[in-house]
């Protein structure tokens, strides 16, 4: 019997110009797509008509389907003999869990290749026009999940997180950006340093919230902050200012950029 390839890809973080041509290619040339919630619709119409589509996406505290489930499922389907794209929102490995694919199918023996994409903090920030280092404001960047497994407290490094040298880009932060935010400040990090939050960046439902470290919540939380959201927060987000968008300064601080 032959075996299929699975190909974990990378979509980007919602603009599907952010595709790579690779992507793109293998998208193609899919037999079977499985796909995740944040996938764009121009993407998956890049699946050849007649491949079927399994949607398996997640939301917070609802899982559509299981980890364990998705890993056999891959296994399960390449062992049919067919080309299976997993299409993955940003880029697979960063938290993404295509890590945990990659190992299942490695275990069950399948071939299978990564095909990275733009994660979200690059995109986002690109579409900000924010550098996330930067000569001067930046040494170093730093990718952090702003959420813990079975919603506990988040059980991070603040110490060495509260580096006013270092951009930090919080990933799925939303619910827990008050815990966040005072951690950060009772670790030493200016209250008054830059932050920006980003909802459902480079597509065109983009908002951007430009504020500081200690108005963050009020702000996002006055905005009602749609998810996936992130935060970029250090000196470089005040470089957002330079953006030619209409920005209103609001009660919290905050500076609105639809
Ligand atoms: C489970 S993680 C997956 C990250 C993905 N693998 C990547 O590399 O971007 C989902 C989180 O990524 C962030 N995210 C993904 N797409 C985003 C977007 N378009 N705008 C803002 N944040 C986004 C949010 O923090 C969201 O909660």
């Amino acid at each position: 019997m032959s075996v299929g390839k699975v190909f974990l890809v990378g979509a980007g973080p919602g603009d599907p110009e952010l595709l790579t041509l690779k992507a793109a290619r293998i998208i193609g040339c899919a037999d079977i797509a499985v796909y995740d919630r944040l996938i764009a619709a121009e993407t998956l119409a890049l699946v050849p008509e007649g491949a079927a589509r399994i949607y398996v996406g997640k939301q917070a505290g609802h899982h559509c389907m299981p980890q364990a489930e998705i890993n056999d499922m891959l296994v399960r389907l390449a062992r049919t003999g067919r080309t299976i794209v997993r299409l993955k929102g940003g880029d697979p490995f960063i938290f993404g869990r295509g890590c945990e694919e990659a190992a299942a199918l490695e275990r069950a023996g399948i071939h299978y290749e990564v095909v990275p994409g733009v994660t979200a903090a690059q995109g986002c920030a690109a579409a900000a026009r924010v550098p996330l280092t930067h000569r001067g404001l930046a040494r170093s960047v730093r990718y952090v999940t702003g959420h813990c497994k079975s919603n506990g407290p988040l059980d991070l490094d603040w110490a060495s997180l509260a580096d006013p040298d270092t951009t930090l880009v919080v990933y799925m932060g939303l619910a827990n950006v008050e815990e966040i935010t005072a951690r950060l400040i009772a670790f030493g990090l200016p209250q008054t340093t830059p932050a920006l939050a980003v909802s459902q960046g480079t597509t065109p439902r983009e908002r951007r919230l430009r504020t500081c470290l200690s108005g963050l919540p009020r702000a996002v939380s006055e905005a009602e902050l749609a998810a996936p959201a992130l935060f970029i927060i250090g000196r470089v987000a005040a470089l957002a200012t330079e953006l030619d968008l209409d920005a209103d300064e609001t009660e919290s601080g905050a500076a609105a950029v639809a």
